[in-house]
């Protein structure tokens, strides 16, 4: 693999596709403060566009990310800086191979991200956007040090690193996600689900509804931690969406209905439009719909958004790949 001539600017373009957990069992904290999950995971169609413009000039010691252009439906909200997670994995790459392979002379970087995926809205946006930049950057970077990948399994520790969600939307698919949700293991998953997401224009803070969870149990509220993933499994085996339905469930559900009561009429107002069953979708708010087809899904979004108000809602379907350079 060869990079760019000098001076030329040269785009990279990734997808950066959302999740949604179809099981989410919660353990009480661990000594880190991270709770021990049994998370099955589905990667959705829907995504952000990443992409990542090599600026060209290439220089060592001197490579830097000129800047980072937000754009998009769900822009509102979303770091322009380095506080942002994929910013943040531009640089992780940089300093691995670094760190590996020596000082190189490396260009300035420009990075865009289009938003179509909810912010914080419990479907992995932020978490995604930083797979994707592993991988642009990996793809770029790596050109100018002669190799093509670091190789999955650093990707994936430098995804650990950013974020519990990452390692999953860098592999997509069905997987269950155990640990602090890292560790996978990808799960058979016949046939196609169609999803209806309502997002909604307030988010939910993720530390925040795991630790309502925490009280909740101290006080004997909130539910059993669920890890037994074996009905789901088999569910998503049989391929059938109405045995799926049966089996969504989410521990940290009761939490995030306690910081946002008004989810219950977003539940509610889904399964009476037709949906097969509704769900908080992670830490929510975002509510997702299991429905027996995409046009029941499509459905399900027009007449809850209408009914809701401060919602704003899409159709998509899984199991999607993961982040993918295109
Ligand atoms: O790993 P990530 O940065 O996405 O996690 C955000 C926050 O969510 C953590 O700081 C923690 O409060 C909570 N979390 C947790 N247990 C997990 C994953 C996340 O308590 N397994």
């Amino acid at each position: 693999m060869s990079a760019p001539l000098d001076n030329e600017p040269f785009v990279y373009t990734a997808r950066a596709h959302s999740k949604v957990n179809i099981h989410l069992g919660v353990e009480e904290p661990r000594e880190d403060g991270f709770h021990e999950l049994a998370s099955v995971f589905q990667s959705l169609e829907l995504h952000d566009t990443v992409t990542l413009t090599d600026l060209g000039n290439p220089e060592v010691d001197k490579p830097r990310i000129q800047g980072l252009k937000v754009t998009g439906p769900h822009a509102q909200g979303v770091p322009e800086d380095y506080t942002n997670l994929a910013w943040t994995a531009v640089n992780r790459i940089m300093q691995y191979l670094y760190t590996t392979h020596g000082p190189k002379a490396l260009p300035e970087v420009a990075l865009e991200i289009h938003k179509a995926i909810p912010t914080a809205g419990g479907m992995a946006g932020g978490s995604a956007d930083a797979a994707a930049a592993l991988r642009l950057a990996e793809r770029c970077y790596g050109g100018y040090y002669g190799i093509d990948s670091v190789g999955e399994p650093i990707l994936d520790a430098l995804g650990a690193a950013l974020g519990s969600d990452v390692p999953f939307t860098l592999l997509g698919g069905t997987a269950l996600g155990t640990g602090r949700g890292e560790q996978l293991t990808p799960m058979m998953a016949r046939g196609t689900y169609h999803w209806a997401l309502i997002a909604s224009d307030r988010g939910l803070s993720t530390p925040q509804v795991f630790h309502k969870l925490d009280e909740m149990r101290e006080k004997g509220r909130g539910g059993a931690p669920h890890m037994d993933t074996a009905a789901v499994s088999q569910a998503l085996i049989s391929g059938d969406p109405h045995r799926v339905a049966q089996h969504l469930h989410n521990d940290l559900q009761p939490a995030a209905l306690s910081l946002r009561p008004d989810l219950r009429k977003t539940l509610e107002a889904g399964v009476a439009a037709g949906a097969l069953a509704g769900i908080v979708s992670g830490s929510g708010p975002t509510c997702a719909f299991l429905c027996a087809g995409a046009e029941e899904a499509r459905e399900v979004v027009s007449q809850v958004t209408v009914e809701i108000p401060g919602t704003k809602g899409v159709a998509t379907h899984g199991p999607a790949s993961g982040a993918v350079v295109l």
